[in-house]
């Protein structure tokens, strides 16, 4: 039996945000610290996000869902920032209850959040193959169509639609008929029938309309009871549709956009963990100057078994890149790192990190804005020493090879923000915690 894990004291309410393409080991944080807190709030993307959470010999993957819920003294909200597919989330309600995790009690969900429809998931598909070499490398969720409607406001469907059958109806008739147009003239696609559309989104309504309600209510009467709320961030900044390394992004604010995903008010979140691999790693295609596509790469992805929750692609891995790092720490405000997946590492005999590119000709440590420059980035590293020995058992940091300590040293030196956690496995126990400073 492992022992309690003291976890660190987070002032006020905490949001967890990932710093690099995705896939940094956020619901893993999310789940450790969770039992400080009241709420667990999803509030951007949609089901293209995947957090894996291990517990003994149990495994968790989550895509809509906070990954709180496990946690049953915690409220787990899908605020409504937040693009909602029922199918995959009825699937994910029935995947936990036969897991043996309650939902029923401690699940919320915004009738202002949009709905991912059929014809959403076909678009994204269909788009992302008329683009060929061109295309994004979506995750196929109908993520980047759902918020394009969304901004679009007039082919929009909510979650308060569902639950109103003469507004679904009315509105599924109107906008399959402007779809249609869409799917069948420019794409060659079939038709979509509206009536059993409707049919089968009715009863996905009747179905989740108990745990529908006005969210940012619920969470303004938290405040105001000074209920303790963890926000969970998907996807993460390089992949934010303004930060990020647009057009290769998602479609929605991962790093910043907290706000408005939930109603809740910037100043409301005291502390900001950004989730960072102690690598990199990116699925889809887009710019990733340290990607090593060579015998490196692919000892990283077998070692840190990199491939997608969501999708299952194998992950494009990389040496850890400390200009995107800061970049991404300063556009969240993040007070306190948290290094997942430093065992992963073990075994090289050198490590390298970017601390700056060389973009025509000029050095620079400045993350560019556009995408486009940042494919000319070349890559300027820092050569470390690294370590040989596992690091799967080491349960406090004074136990680190010195090799690993001084790699921790270096990241948090450049980032400048205190490292909080370090994770050296998927399970709870394998954490270590820093003392705050
Ligand atoms: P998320 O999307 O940010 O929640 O991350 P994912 O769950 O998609 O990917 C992270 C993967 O790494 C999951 O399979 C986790 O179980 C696993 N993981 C998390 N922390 C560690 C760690 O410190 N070491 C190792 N080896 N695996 C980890
Ligand atoms: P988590 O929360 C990794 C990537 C996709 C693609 C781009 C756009 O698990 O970290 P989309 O389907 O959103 O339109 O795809 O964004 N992407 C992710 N990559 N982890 C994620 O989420 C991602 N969410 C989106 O691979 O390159
Ligand atoms: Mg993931």
């Amino acid at each position: 039996m492992e022992p309690e894990l003291a976890l660190p004291d987070l002032p006020g309410n905490t949001s967890i945000v990932g710093l690099q393409w995705g896939d940094e080991g956020k619901g893993k944080i999310v789940d450790l610290l969770t039992p400080q807190f009241d709420f667990a709030i999803r509030w951007n993307g949609g089901s293209n996000a995947g957090h894996s959470v291990k517990v003994g010999d149990k495994k968790y993957a989550f895509h809509l869902i906070p990954s709180g819920i496990l946690h049953p003294q915690c409220t787990s909200v899908l605020a409504n920032g937040v693009v909602i597919d029922p199918v995959q989330l009825l699937q994910e309600m029935d995947q936990l209850v036969s897991q043996g995790i309650a939902v029923e009690n401690n699940l919320r969900i915004s009738s202002q959040a949009h709905v991912v429809m059929p014809y959403h998931k076909l678009q994204d598909q269909l788009s992302e193959q008329r683009l060929g070499d061109n295309k994004i490398g979506t995750t196929a969720r109908g993520i980047g169509p759902c918020y394009a409607d969304k901004a679009g406001r007039s082919m929009a469907i909510r979650m308060a639609d569902l639950l109103d059958e003469t507004r679904l109806g009315e509105k599924l008739q109107r906008v399959t008929a402007e779809k249609n147009l869409l799917l069948k003239g420019v794409y060659g696609a079939a038709a979509f029938d509206w009536e059993s559309m409707f049919e089968q989104y009715r009863g996905y309504g009747q179905l989740l309309q108990p745990y529908v309600c006005h969210t940012s209510a619920l969470l303004h009467r938290a405040m105001d009871d000074n209920k303790r709320m963890l926000f969970e961030g998907a996807n993460a900044v390089l992949l934010d549709l303004d930060h990020g390394t647009f057009p290769f992004v998602t479609s929605s604010n991962c790093g910043t956009g907290l706000s408005a995903g939930t109603g809740v008010p910037a100043q409301a979140v005291q502390t900001v963990l950004g989730v960072v691999k102690a690598y990199c790693s990116r699925v889809g295609s887009g710019p990733f100057p340290t990607e090593q596509d060579n015998a490196i790469g692919q000892r990283i992805r077998e070692r840190g078994h990199e491939f997608g929750t969501t999708t299952g692609r194998p992950r494009r891995c990389g040496f850890l890149d400390l200009v995107a790092l800061r970049y991404a720490a300063r556009v969240c405000g993040v007070t306190g790192l948290c290094i997942m997946l430093l065992d992963v590492l073990s075994t090289f005999d050198t490590l390298r990190v970017c601390t700056s590119y060389k973009i025509n000709g000029q050095t620079t440590t400045e993350f560019p804005a556009d995408a486009y420059e940042l494919e000319k980035a070349e890559p300027v590293y820092k050569e470390l020493a690294g370590w040989h020995e596992t690091l799967d058992d080491v349960r406090a940091l004074a136990d680190l090879p010195t090799n690993a300590r001084n790699y921790l040293d270096t990241i948090a030196h450049y980032v400048n923000v205190p490292i909080r956690i370090v994770s050296v496995g998927p399970a709870r126990h394998q954490t270590l915690i820093c003392p705050a400073r």
